[in-house]
């Protein structure tokens, strides 16, 4: 056998990628599972952008290599998409990188900013991605606490006690995925003058401002954000293109050129008709983001319903694609799933997935549809 690398031995393959191995064997030997562990919209995309989508298979060149910083319309709609829904100016020629999703950029900007031995503050809990790509690329994550007493924000005190010393990135994410806390605007200028103050790139994860929550926010609103910050945004989540794969980075663009240095090295461009099809989502009417909600709105009281029939409670201010639950004193979260999964054929996320400070919580994903959701609560 070949050794694998070291940095493999830091690093373990991902919670969903091999509980989904699990419960498809579940599925398999006849049980009737019920998925709602993971955040994969089962909604279809805005028709209109299926149909670019087709129809831009029959143009010219659409099966060739394309840009590796996209179509110049792609760029041209996220600006007017930013512009409209954030308020946020920015030059579709300099200050917008697409990407094959936004977890791909998680891994490319870390490789343009990260030397080995550099450390990068992670928030704890947070999405798994961060410290796994940090790991990989022989950087070292240092967890910030977010609790629920400090509405799931870090506390700058504790922040600015720490040896900042080699930290050189600072993931942030809000809406905050698991908890579906909000920032407030205090929170981004408190980010901003930190990163400014140490010399810290800060990267604000943000894939989840349009479900389920009425003030979607950018990072690059804030004075001076393109300074110190870099912000990435999806349209997985926003229209429902998981699969399609696409994302996008925003800020200055020496920080872009950085990022492209790494991608254009990595990968050959975005499918010319998923550009197609994502222009014409990014010029969606506001009624979208109305029937969108309207969907996940029905669903979250049916996750409610279900999160009080386990004896757990919920916050019922907290926005996006997830109700995060806590359990009843003592009770630990993977214990509580895998028991969920044996006795009713339900997949639930275990919220240690996302850090040490998960443990108490679960995470109910809203992807699956009201009689998925009806028939759970009959289960139980
Ligand atoms: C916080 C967060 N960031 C990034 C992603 C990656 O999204 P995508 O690569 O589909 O854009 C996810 C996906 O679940 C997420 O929850």
């Amino acid at each position: 056998m070949i050794e694998v690398a070291n940095r493999l031995k830091h690093v373990e393959e991902y919670y969903f990628s091999k509980k989904l191995r699990e419960v498809a064997f579940l599925k398999s030997q006849g049980k009737p599972i019920i998925n709602l562990g993971i955040g994969s919209p089962d909604l279809l995309p805005p028709s209109n952008a299926v149909l670019q989508l087709k129809e831009g298979l029959e143009d010219d060149g659409a099966n060739k290599y394309q840009s590796y910083q996209g179509l110049p319309e792609l760029r041209e709609e996220i600006a007017n998409f930013y512009k409209k829904r954030y308020k946020v100016n920015l030059s579709g020629k300099t200050e917008i990188l697409p990407l094959l999703g936004s977890k791909e950029g998680i891994m490319h900007i870390s490789m343009a900013f990260l030397n080995k031995g550099d450390k990068v503050l992670v928030p704890n809990p947070g999405y798994p991605t961060y410290t796994s790509v940090t790991k990989l690329l022989g950087a070292k994550p240092i967890f910030y606490d977010l609790k629920e007493d400090n509405n799931w924000l870090p506390d700058f005190i504790a922040l600015e006690r720490m040896n900042l010393s080699k930290v050189k990135i600072m993931w942030i994410n809000y809406p905050h995925m698991p908890t579906g806390a909000n920032a407030p605007n205090k929170f981004y200028d408190e980010v901003i003058a930190f990163g400014k103050r140490h010399n810290i790139l800060i990267v604000n994860d943000n894939p989840y401002s349009f479900v389920l929550n009425d003030r979607p926010i950018s990072i690059m609103r804030y004075n001076n954000a393109k300074q110190v910050c870099l912000e990435l945004n999806s349209l997985s989540k926003t229209f429902n293109m998981s699969g399609w794969r696409v994302g996008m980075l925003v800020g200055n663009y020496e920080y872009l050129s950085a990022v492209l240095k790494v991608k254009s090295n990595m990968d050959s461009g975005m499918f010319y008709g998923i550009q197609k099809g994502a222009i014409e989502a990014l010029k969606c009417s506001d009624m979208w983001f109305v029937s969108l909600n309207s969907v996940y709105e029905q669903r979250r009281e049916l996750i409610w319903e279900l999160v009080s029939k386990l004896n757990c409670t919920h916050d019922k201010y907290a926005t996006g694609m997830f109700v995060w639950a806590k359990l009843p004193p003592k009770v630990k979260s993977e214990e509580f799933t895998d028991l969920i999964l044996k006795k009713y054929s339900i997949f639930i996320a275990p919220g240690t997935v996302f850090g040490s400070n998960g443990e108490g919580y679960v995470r109910f994903s809203l992807c699956a549809p009201e009689v998925t959701i009806k028939e759970a609560i009959a289960r139980l």
